[in-house]
């Protein structure tokens, strides 16, 4: 089955009010979450967040102390691994060595006493899917980090399982078969529709792959949204420092449409916030703008720095007296910064847009 976005999804996996307790450490707390059939879901945080722990909740790898965990209509909360229906890969692989890739694959549908002939068949079909039919008869040690990877993939595919879990399942490559497996994972989860949920602390993983990302921080969800609701309206200060680069400024509120950093004014909207409330405000290097002027916009003349070339943009390190101690970056295209012929101690006229400036409220 293949699942589109226009389709409607019913939802699959729900888990309540979980939290789980190890001695007198909350590594879960309330956790509640909906995730729809078909749907790709990373948990994306920092280590140590509670991500892992999640996952195996999921899989009854690990008991929550409290909460339910419905998958399919049926309560799952508390039966064992063995009676749910899920498959998963881990970060090491955790490949049998002394099995052949074939027999890696084949090892649950053995266990199920499937016939022959259709296991036969099924590990054919697998491994033609992820590329490796030539591979068939090799052992795990005689094959590269990335094709191990794929194998674990399809042997946790193996059963169909209604949800698959991944965690960390590529950090263990290097960048460019990263790349590469992304999309293949990708590929493959959309083909076969399968309910997926992979843990990781790659943001770009987590951007590039993903339906939809639940941000966690200490045991808590932090925000659920699309990659680009992530990115665009973090929702706390944790979510808005963690995803992307982000510029922060303690500023003081100076009535409905603007706040001032020490001297320094900077028109946006303040909302619900009253004069005179202590805020930090957030604004991405990237909504910094050397192209010029626009009445609407905040214009400033700061001075470079610093600068760093990244690529196919430059990022400038900008300050000003006003900013005291504070420096803002901006990234510019590479081919803006070579035709200004702009260096560092030089000065440069910015504007950043009201509509791109974000507050937060100390308590956010
Ligand atoms: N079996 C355990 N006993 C005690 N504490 C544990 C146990 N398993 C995990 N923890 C703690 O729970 C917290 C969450 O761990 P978890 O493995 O879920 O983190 P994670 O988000 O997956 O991190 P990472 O990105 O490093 O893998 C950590 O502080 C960890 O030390
Ligand atoms: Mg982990």
């Amino acid at each position: 089955m293949s699942v589109t976005d226009s389709q409607a999804r019913d939802s699959y996996l729900q888990v309540t009010g979980t939290t789980k307790f190890f001695g007198d450490f909350r590594a879960l707390q309330d956790i509640t979450f909906d995730i729809l059939e078909g749907e790709f879901v990373c948990f994306l945080g920092p280590s140590g967040c509670g991500k892992t722990t999640l996952l195996r909740c999921i899989a009854g790898l690990e008991t929550q102390t409290e909460g339910l965990i419905i998958q399919a209509g049926r309560d799952i909360s508390w039966l064992p691994p063995s009676q749910r229906d899920f498959g998963i890969v881990f970060q090491s692989y955790a490949l049998f060595p002394n099995l052949t890739v074939a027999n890696n694959v084949a090892y649950g549908l053995r266990n199920m006493k499937v016939p022959k002939a259709k296991i036969d068949e099924r590990v054919a079909e697998l491994l033609g899917l992820v590329d490796l039919s030539i591979h068939a008869d090799k052992y795990p040690g005689q094959l590269s980090g990335g094709e191990q990877q794929r194998v674990a993939l399809v042997r946790a595919l193996a059963m169909s399982p209604g949800l698959l879990l991944l965690d960390e399942p590529l950090s263990a490559l290097d960048a460019k078969v990263r790349a590469y497996l992304r999309r293949e994972i990708r590929d493959l989860q959309k083909r076969l529709g399968v309910t997926t949920v992979m843990v990781t602390h790659d943001q770009e993983e987590a951007q590039t792959m993903a339906d939809r990302i639940f941000v966690m921080n200490e045991g808590r969800i932090e925000q659920m949204g699309t990659p680009s609701q992530i990115y665009d309206q973090p929702a706390t200060p944790f979510v808005a420092d963690f995803i992307g680069v982000m510029n922060f400024l303690p500023v003081v509120v100076d009535g409905a449409s603007s706040v001032r950093c020490g001297n320094l004014s900077l028109k946006c909207d303040t909302g619900k916030f009253a004069s005179d409330t202590r805020l930090n405000c957030a604004i991405r290097p990237e909504d910094i703008l050397v192209d010029g002027g626009d009445g609407a916009d905040n214009l400033l003349d700061l001075a470079i720095a610093d600068m760093e070339f990244l690529g196919s943009f430059v990022r400038l390190y900008l300050r000003s007296p006003e900013l005291g101690d504070h420096e803002l970056r901006a990234d510019v295209r590479k081919t803006f910064a070579s035709q200004q012929a702009i260096g560092s101690s030089e000065r440069i006229r910015i504007r950043i847009p009201a509509d791109r400036i974000r507050l937060y409220g100390a308590e956010a």
